[in-house]
């Protein structure tokens, strides 16, 4: 990875410029709760545990990640594409590993939308295993519009 990358943990300072590499980052499900109400409020439930890459000024990279007390649940892995196979994809994991390892969390998931194939096998290369035994089950409980064409994340 260039010096001139750095990882920093991600504030709602970040907020616009991680939905716009969001926006343009294919295999990202983006949704009501990506609003930045929600965004605030994961990061405050969850401190420390998201992170930014910049190159700079410029934000190259993201990923978000929670806990619920046992397990830890990391999402919006993004690397800008002229950014990647520079080891920041990997580098934002482990930051949060060893953030997740410091407050006592032994195990982390994340959700693959299953077509996204490339996604699979980066995180099968950087050691995580496919689960093929479980099955991942999910209702609204309505307190936020639906989205209208999608039933996931
Ligand atoms: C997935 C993603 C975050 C990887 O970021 P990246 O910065 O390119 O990854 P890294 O450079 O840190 O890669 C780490 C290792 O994985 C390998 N790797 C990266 N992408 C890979 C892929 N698609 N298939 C197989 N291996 C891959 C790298 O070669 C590197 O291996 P090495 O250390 O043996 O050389 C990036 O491709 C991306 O933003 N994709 C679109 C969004 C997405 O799908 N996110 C995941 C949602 S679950």
């Amino acid at each position: 990875m260039s010096d001139t990358i750095t990882i920093h943990p991600m504030t709602m300072n970040d907020y616009e410029e991680a939905m716009a590499l969001w926006r343009r980052t294919e295999g990202m499900g983006l949704r009501p709760a990506d609003a930045p109400e929600h965004i605030a409020r994961f990061l405050e439930r969850n401190p420390g545990l998201s992170f930014v890459a910049r190159d700079g000024e410029t934000l190259v990279g993201t990923v978000l990640c929670g806990h619920d007390g046992r397990r830890g649940y990391l999402h919006h892995l993004a690397v800008e594409r002229a950014y990647r196979r520079q080891g920041i994809g990997q580098a934002l994991v482990e930051e949060v590993l060893e953030a997740l390892r410091a407050i006592g969390i032994n195990k982390c998931h994340l959700f693959v939308i299953k077509e996204n194939r490339a996604a699979i096998d980066f995180w099968q290369h950087i050691g995580w295993e496919w689960r093929q035994d479980i099955v991942i089950m999910s209702h609204y409980t309505g307190a936020l519009e639906t989205p209208s064409s999608e039933n996931r994340s």
